[in-house]
């Protein structure tokens, strides 16, 4: 029989650093009511810095372990979802792999835009059901303000830095994960990307000059995909799970955007009282903000054994990710 697998423990990390609405108005042509409007973003936190990605993993990993109570030794697979590794190679998760002492583990990042989190929990989860790995650590970490265009006020207000970690492994029958959807549309991949840097087009003086090592994203494109996917991504899991919309306890969505976390909770017919939203305080980590945002529910006592919690991501590829979990902590 199939193992069943959900979340042992979860860890955050975000850096100390704010920078808020008023203090954008200094950098660039904007004001915090444009911003509160549009995205419901209020502050965001920045990495110091000699933080860099993997700094910001190795505190959410430890926390992780520590409440998961479980050594790094254990761990036998790490994955790391990013979009800002501290380098192309080594990965990051190898980084993180060598701090927590996981001698041997299976390690690599996982590129899949913001659903890099729910992407991470659907491979460890499978990994470990057919008993090939028996605990992984995952992690969604982003250093994003190092590739943002702090010149352009369509982008550089939306984003922000933080780490989140989950141990996964084995829990009581029945519990864990249920239902996972996970894909991608790859005809959407110019909507969101960072043009430099890969052999597409290598770093040059021109690239630079450029500002083609930065995010370039088309928000009505994005916006648009957002709000279809996130509630057909949805139904697919619960589907998936044998449940509806309206067997959910607690409903985590990626924290980019309040007008589109507000569509999602509309089309599921999930009230907003069930949505943990943290956008406003965060603004959009990319793949920290789904292993955040559970975090923090958990640490404030949103969601209780057997509670049924949907993790719903999209981004970059263009990718969407939905896992239904059964709360098993
Ligand atoms: O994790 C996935 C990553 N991405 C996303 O989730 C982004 C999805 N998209 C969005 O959230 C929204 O599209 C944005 C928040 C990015 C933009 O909101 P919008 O309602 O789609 O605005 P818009 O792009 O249509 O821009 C409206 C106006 C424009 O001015 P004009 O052309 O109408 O005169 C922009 O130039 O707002 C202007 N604008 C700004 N004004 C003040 C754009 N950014 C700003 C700004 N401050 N920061």
């Amino acid at each position: 029989m199939m193992k069943s697998v959900g979340i042992l423990g979860l860890g955050h990390y975000i850096p100390e650093k704010i920078i808020t609405n008023q203090d954008m108005e200094k950098i660039v042509e904007t004001s915090d009511e444009w911003i509160t409007e549009r995205t419901g973003i209020k502050e965001r936190h920045i990495a110091a810095a000699n933080q860099a990605t993997s700094d910001m993993s190795f505190i959410a990993a430890e926390r992780a372990l520590a409440d998961a109570g479980v050594n790094g030794e254990e761990i036998d697979l790490v994955i790391v979802a990013t979009a800002s590794p501290d380098h192309a190679f080594p990965s990051t998760a190898c980084l993180v792999q060598n701090h927590i002492g996981a001698k041997g583990a299976a390690a690599f990042d996982l590129s899949a835009g913001c659903s890099g989190f729910v992407y991470s929990l659907g491979v460890a989860s499978q990994m470990i059901k057919t008993g090939l790995y028996k605990k992984a650590l995952i992690i969604g970490a982003e250093t994003l303000s190092r590739i943002m265009n702090w010149n352009d006020r369509n982008t550089c207000v939306l984003f922000g830095d933080g780490a989140g970690a989950a141990v996964v492994g084995e829990v009581e029958e029945g519990l864990g994960v249920l239902g996972i959807d996970l894909g991608a549309d790859g005809s959407g991949g110019s909507f969101l990307v960072q043009p430099a840097g890969g052999s597409r087009k290598p770093a040059s003086a021109e690239t630079v000059a450029a500002n083609e090592h930065t995010i370039h994203m088309s928000g009505q494109d994005v916006f648009k995909f957002a709000i279809q996917i996130m509630g057909a991504t949805s139904k697919r899991a619960l589907k998936n799970a044998g449940m509806t919309p309206e067997d959910i306890d607690l409903l985590v969505p990626h924290q980019a955007n309040m007008r589109i976390i507000k569509s999602a909770s509309k089309r599921l017919k999930v009230p907003m009282e069930k949505v943990w939203v943290n956008v406003d305080k965060y603004a959009n980590t990319s793949a920290a903000s789904i292993p955040i945002a559970l975090c923090e529910a958990e640490h404030a006592g949103a969601m209780k054994k057997g509670d049924t919690v949907l993790l719903v991501g999209f981004g970059a590829g263009l990718t969407w990710s939905s896992i239904v979990l059964k709360w098993s902590k």
